[in-house]
């Protein structure tokens, strides 16, 4: 008799209330997916079966959570839900300050604005769109300091996210330390493959950057995500409880910006969180104008309650535990019928190689775009680009990024699909895997300016 597989990370919820799901044909998707230039973006999330395209907002929220936004505290000043977020973070994240912004980007603008000038740089464990956008609206520009494996997707180094200190510290002797505005550090690296950062490597970019007085601001999206990688892989932490090692993790930093769509399983929210008096009363001058007042950032009091609550549930074990669980499943599933997939498998997503699947696609024919059509083709199943597209182009020579990781992104909302859907994921895979040579790329008819990969259109070439 064989044994059953281990399901020890098995949802630690039951479902109240369902959302029906709806199945298309073939014949239907061919037609959306050319409707919407082959971008996954364009698609109507009706003509969607299970959306993959992102974790961010997609969440499931708890009774608990919604029995909060019932008492939203709707004043334009001083709600009682800011002050209930603005106790959490303080607790759980450590930090002084909490400016609220509507998303992750409001944050990460409002931080931009105050610490770039011109001509300054802003280093950083690789680089995520919007963060890197608002670094060079601001005048700025992004440097790459990421450890050399975090481009390699078949290296099974555990702390693909660090910072590489050897790349920083060359930065700085170059350019001065006066010339950059600040350090990100990212936890964990999304575009890397969701890969954490270790505790030692933000320790040591702590004291590095103490001794040239740079500050450090932590990009906290998955920061949760990241401290159970750090219980699973870093001595000294196993017995460390998640909330201990996020507020470590935070305090070797100056600042977080958070996107709470992301780990605290909510549908829209974000902040600023920061120990400086005078950045906080900047950031409170500048909110006022970019989102809202500083005690509410573009959030409804429910959305800030929502949010204040989702902090709580976010920390325990038995969540982050089935969270990353079932995105390992599918993860290791893949592996072995042999998909090629960015290894160790990452925090919120499964990330196929789209270079390894379809190396008969050039770069400039788009292929992590083009097998990320292919999926929906064959299953309805909606995920993302993360190659050249998403990389953009140089903001000096107009050229395009060639970044070495073309990447889909099948990414996990959290608390919202099933193990069996989940069976359903990796089975569509296999069936675009078994007709991999068949398929060919695809050039761009439209771009636009800004953030390209959200409404750039496609036609498959012939
Ligand atoms: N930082 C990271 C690491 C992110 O993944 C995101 C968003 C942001 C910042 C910006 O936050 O969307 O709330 O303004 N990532 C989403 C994604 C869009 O699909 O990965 P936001």
């Amino acid at each position: 008799m064989q044994k059953l597989e281990k399901r020890s990370w098995a949802e630690p919820f039951k479902i109240k209330v369902v959302e029906p799901l709806r199945m298309t044909t073939r014949e239907y998707r061919e037609r959306a997916l050319k409707e919407a230039g082959y971008n996954t973006f364009l698609l109507r999330s009706r003509d969607v079966y299970i959306d993959l395209l992102t974790d961010s907002g997609t969440n499931a929220m708890s009774d608990n959570q919604w029995a909060g936004m019932m008492l939203g505290d709707e004043a334009y000043a001083g709600s009682e839900n800011f002050y209930h977020l603005e106790a959490m973070v303080q607790q759980y994240y450590g930090y002084k300050y909490l400016v609220p912004t509507h998303q992750g980007r409001g944050a990460e603008h409002l931080i931009s604005q105050i610490l770039i000038k011109p001509g300054d740089y802003v280093p950083g464990n690789m680089y995520f769109t919007t963060t890197r956008l608002h670094q060079e609206l601001a005048g700025g520009t992004f440097v790459d300091v990421i450890v050399d494996a975090a481009h390699d997707p078949e290296d099974l180094g555990p702390f693909k996210g660090n910072i590489d200190l050897e790349k920083l510290a060359k930065l700085i002797d170059r350019v001065g330390s006066k010339r950059i505005a600040y350090v990100t550090a990212a936890a964990t690296v999304n575009m890397a493959g969701g890969q954490p950062i270790s505790m030692q490597n933000l320790r040591e970019l702590r004291e590095l950057t103490n001794r040239h007085n740079i500050k450090v601001v932590l990009d906290a999206t998955r920061a949760i995500e990241n401290a159970w990688f750090i219980k699973q892989r870093e001595a000294g932490y196993e017995q460390h409880s998640i909330a201990q090692i996020l507020r470590e993790m935070c305090s070797y930093t100056d600042a977080c910006t958070m996107s709470g769509k992301k780990d605290l399983l909510v549908n829209i929210g974000g902040f600023l969180a920061l120990n400086d008096d005078e950045i906080f009363e900047e950031a409170r001058n500048l909110v006022v104008v970019y989102e809202g007042l500083h005690t509410y950032g573009g959030l409804a009091g429910r959305d800030l309650e929502a949010m204040a609550r989702g902090i709580e549930e976010a920390v325990q074990e038995d969540h982050i535990r089935a969270r990353i669980g079932q995105v390992e499943y599918v993860g290791e599933r893949l592996l072995s019928i042999g998909i090629p997939i960015v290894q160790p498998i990452g925090g919120h997503a499964i990330f196929l190689d789209a270079k390894r699947f379809l190396p008969q696609v050039k770069q400039l024919e788009f292929p992590a775009q083009t097998l990320a059509a292919e999926l929906y083709l064959e299953s309805g199943i909606r995920t993302m680009e993360r190659g050249i597209v998403s990389a953009g182009r140089n903001a000096e020579t107009g050229e395009h990024n060639f970044p070495k990781l073309e990447l889909v992104r099948l990414t996990f909302p959290r608390r919202v699909y099933t193990q069996a859907h989940c069976d359903v994921v990796t089975e569509a895979v296999e069936a675009v895997h078994d007709r991999r040579e068949e398929i060919r790329g695809m050039e761009m008819v439209y771009e636009p300016k800004y953030l390209r990969f959200f409404q750039t259109r496609f036609e498959k070439l012939k």
